[in-house]
């Protein structure tokens, strides 16, 4: 039997939003490639979305994230399916009539552009510097170390109570662990809160699938349902926390001050909440996505089993190879030329990190996973510029941590199953469930 050969990609025919796709296959790198060969700055129009210029080349996406005065975050911050952009604006009136405040308020301050943006950020920024990092860099290391041991010995129990039979799951058993106790404990919420926050954070990004969901419940309502008990929750947790601030990020925003003003209650919801999300779901799959990278490439792991100095490379291959941060967007805010194109004033402009970070005029042999990398100068934390992920430097201490830690155990691991994933919004590639089992020697 002859087997015909696929369709050859074309410009017209490319489909780079298809969710099911990316929950199923993985990221349409052939498809990012040809844009990048053929079309780096490409008017995508497909039923389903508003149109926008997807940018795929690199030095695109940092021009783009380094000129705020021309590419606005304040309109919308993603690529949203044309049929639900009208529940996510009602999605901002019902939180604003819960918070309080107005909903063309930005509901965080990613929404924000400079000069505002700058100050907003500048509220919690101190808690994310080097220096900071480097003084919890014992602290992470303590926890890691406790987390990979606790899951070496379900692991192995496992594995000796159902052999061939067994499975444990990567996300829940570790790497969900310190991304969401480092940025909980940073943020002053007790210990005894950690899963529920974790489990929120789960609802909020992966709403569009049925597990999360109430029977009966659809995406909008479950989102709606945990925005509310998130909103009671944080109202508690503000209440005590004002009778006795400390040094922690909520008592940051409840000291912090812009133009004379204190933040309104809404504004600190919504800070906490994005710090609360943002700092524990990309790490997570980035752990999750790492651990597979170096399991489907054993000489990469055994290099990094046999020396440990190579942690801090690893982890940053690590980062440009699972690009968990598939897209974010802004708008033009004036008629803008870019490699012959003009972008519209109010057009929309799509970054896609995961692209960039294959692009063959910056990494040498861009489909090669290679944990010593040098240079290594991948988007996976966005092009720079105003919005560079706040959260990067504690990320990277986070997943160093663990990686260290894991290495003695990574040689007697195996997957059990591919990686069952969960896309939000088309914005996160998450890895909702990876098992594993240990390797009989
Ligand atoms: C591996 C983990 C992470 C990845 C891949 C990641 C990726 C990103 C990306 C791509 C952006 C957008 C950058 C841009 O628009 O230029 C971003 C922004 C942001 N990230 Fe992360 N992030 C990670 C971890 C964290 C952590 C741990 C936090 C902790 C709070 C965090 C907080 C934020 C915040 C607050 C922003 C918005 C910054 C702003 O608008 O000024 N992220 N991140």
């Amino acid at each position: 039997m002859v087997i015909a050969d696929p369709p050859a990609l074309t410009l017209d025919s490319v489909d780079i939003t298809d969710s099911d796709r990316y929950r199923d296959i993985g990221y349409p790198w052939a498809e990012w490639d040809l844009l990048r060969r053929e079309a780096p700055i490409y008017w995508y129009q497909r039923p389903g979305y508003e149109p926008f210029w997807a940018i795929t080349k690199h030095a695109d996406i940092r021009y783009i994230s380094s000129h705020p005065e021309l590419f606005s975050n304040s309109q919308m911050l993603r690529l949203n399916e044309a049929s639900k952009l009208g529940t996510a604006a009602r999605q901002r009136v019902r939180s604003t009539n819960r918070t309080g405040g107005d909903p063309d308020d930005a509901p965080d301050f990613i929404y924000l552009d400079p000069p505002e943006h700058r100050q907003h950020r500048g509220l919690v920024a101190r808690h994310f510097t080097p220096r900071m990092m480097k003084m919890l860099e014992d602290h992470f290391a303590e926890m890691a170390d406790n987390y990979v041991s606790d899951f070496a010995d379900k692991v192995v129990a496992d594995f000796a109570e159902r052999g061939s039979n067994s499975a444990v799951d990567l996300v829940h058993e570790l790497s969900a662990k310190l991304p969401v106790a480092a940025i909980c404990a940073m943020g002053g919420v007790p210990e005894e809160d950690w899963d529920q926050i974790f489990r929120w954070t789960e609802i909020l990004v992966g709403a569009d699938d049925p597990e999360y969901r109430l029977p009966g419940e659809s995406p909008s309502q479950a989102t709606e349902r945990i925005g509310v008990e998130w909103f009671r929750y944080n109202n508690q947790l503000i209440e005590e926390r004002k009778q006795n601030l400390g040094d922690d990020l909520l008592s940051d925003l409840l000291r912090a001050e812009v133009d004379g003003r204190p933040l309104s209650p809404a504004e600190i919801h919504g800070y906490f909440v994005l710090l609360l999300a943002a700092g524990n779901e990309t790490t997570r799959n980035s752990i999750s996505g790492g651990v597979k990278a170096l399991i489907d490439h054993p000489d990469q792991m055994q290099m990094l089993v046999d020396d440990a100095s190579l942690v801090p490379s690893a982890v940053e291959e690590i980062l440009r190879w699972t690009s968990i941060v598939i897209q974010f967007q802004r708008t033009a805010v004036e008629d803008v030329e870019l490699r012959g194109q003009t972008i519209r004033k109010g057009e929309s402009v799509v970054l896609w990190y995961p692209s960039a970070n294959r692009d063959e005029d910056v990494f040498e042999d861009p489909y090669r996973f290679d944990i010593q990398r040098d240079p290594n100068d991948h988007f996976a934390f966005g092009g720079y510029g105003e919005h560079f992920c706040l959260g990067a430097n504690l990320a990277r201490w986070e997943m160093r941590a663990i990686f260290h830690a894991l290495r003695p155990i990574l040689p007697n691991l195996e997957l059990v199953a591919p990686p069952e994933n969960v896309i939000a919004f088309l914005h996160v590639g998450g890895i909702k469930r990876q098992m594993v089992r240990h390797r009989p020697a």
